[in-house]
């Protein structure tokens, strides 16, 4: 029986453009103008086949167009789906940049084997990214907004038995985007949910596909409900130790000068998270991964041991937390307002990724 899950082999992928018409440049300026998150799509898409007998083929980046699946696909019935999210940064001297783009590609990587998909090599998935950023790099916004990358696989085999399946396509749609929470600058409210959990120890919660959000969005409503902006998930075992938010890592700055965050294995392998982690000493911050119980978040913020928190994550970049609500009432962080700490990393991350600032570990891509 041929696997129907192929090795992550050199590719010979190229993703030659087929340019189509461009929209015209005052529709566009109209669009960047203010763009929101996730709604305005540039003109083009990157996009591949695969089948287990091809292996992947039929690459290329053509105009953005509809997909046709049939009913049957995999994808629509038992969720067969990765994704990622990365920015294309515009640069003081008019070049754009990606952020780390290779910890996406391995992520990616990661997430197709746990859901038995078929891997992109890294080489493809870089190429995808770049040629679609080159052909639609008029659609890179000037900053603090940018224009978000979203590659995805999904299962399009027209097969109702549960098998991987034995046809996938993988593409990349980019997407200007503004702030992804509008009310960021004031710090963020999380609901902390006693019941409804994200990701279980050996289930999909370090892979980045569509089941996790979907999973999510019981407790987002839920936490809309009591106005609060997302979720803060607890495990899913004693519903006691923190995880990460519905869209975002989560991270605690202690009076003791740690920048903590709850280590791998439930949790999504953040690039923002990461990133932070190896910049913290430069701030002063010790970086810590361990488990952090909601006792001692609600604790440490009432004693002041925790001065601040904040999520991270490549849509939300740095998003100051500074209320949590919870059945049994709520607590601020700090002075309720975002703290010092937390504008200073998310001042040099977002300095780094637009280029104003040198770039000592080589995180930022030139693609355009
Ligand atoms: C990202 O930060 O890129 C994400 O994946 C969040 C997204 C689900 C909005």
């Amino acid at each position: 029986m041929v696997s129907s899950v192929a090795g992550p082999r050199p590719s010979t992928l190229r993703f030659a453009a087929t340019p189509v018409a461009p929209t015209a440049a005052d529709q566009r300026a109209t669009l960047l103008a203010d763009p929101g998150f996730g709604r305005v799509f540039s003109d083009h898409m990157a996009l591949a086949s695969w089948t287990a007998e091809q292996g992947w083929h039929d690459d290329g980046v053509r105009g953005l167009e509809p997909m046709t699946l049939h009913p049957a696909a995999a994808v629509l019935h038992y969720a067969q789906e990765i994704f990622e999210g990365l920015k294309a940064y515009r640069q003081p001297d008019g070049s754009v940049a990606l952020f780390r783009p290779d910890l996406n590609a391995a992520r990616f990587a990661h997430s197709a084997r746990r859901l038995s998909l078929p891997e992109l090599p890294a080489d493809a998935f870089l190429a995808a990214v770049t040629e679609l950023v080159r052909l639609d790099a008029a659609w890179v916004p000037e900053p603090p907004a940018t224009l978000y990358l979203r590659p995805f696989t999904v299962a399009t085999e027209a097969f109702l038995g549960v098998r991987p399946a034995d046809e996938a396509r993988f593409g990349v749609l980019a997407s200007p985007a503004g702030p992804y929470f509008s009310g960021r600058e004031v710090g963020l409210t999380l609901w902390i949910d006693p019941t409804l959990s994200r990701a279980a120890p050996g289930g999909t919660g370090d892979a980045k596909c569509g089941g996790n959000y979907a999973a999510g969005l019981a407790a987002q409503g839920v936490a809309r409900a009591h106005e609060c902006d997302q979720v803060l998930f607890l495990d899913a075992v004693e519903h006691r130790w923190l995880e990460e938010s519905g869209t975002m890592n989560v991270l605690l700055v202690t009076a003791a000068g740690e920048l903590v965050t709850p280590p791998l294995g439930t949790i999504l392998d953040g690039v923002t998270r990461r990133s932070l982690l190896e910049m913290a000493t430069d701030h002063g911050l010790t970086p810590v991964e361990r488990p952090v119980a909601v006792d001692e978040l609600r604790e440490g913020a009432r004693s002041g041991a925790i001065t601040e928190v904040f999520a991270a994550g490549t849509a939300a970049v740095i998003s100051p937390i500074v209320r949590f609500r919870e059945p049994a009432g709520e607590f601020a962080v700090g002075d309720g307002t975002p703290g010092p700490r937390t504008l200073a990393l998310r001042g040099e991350l977002v300095d780094l990724q637009f280029g104003r600032i040198p770039d000592p570990r080589g995180w930022r891509v030139p693609v355009a």
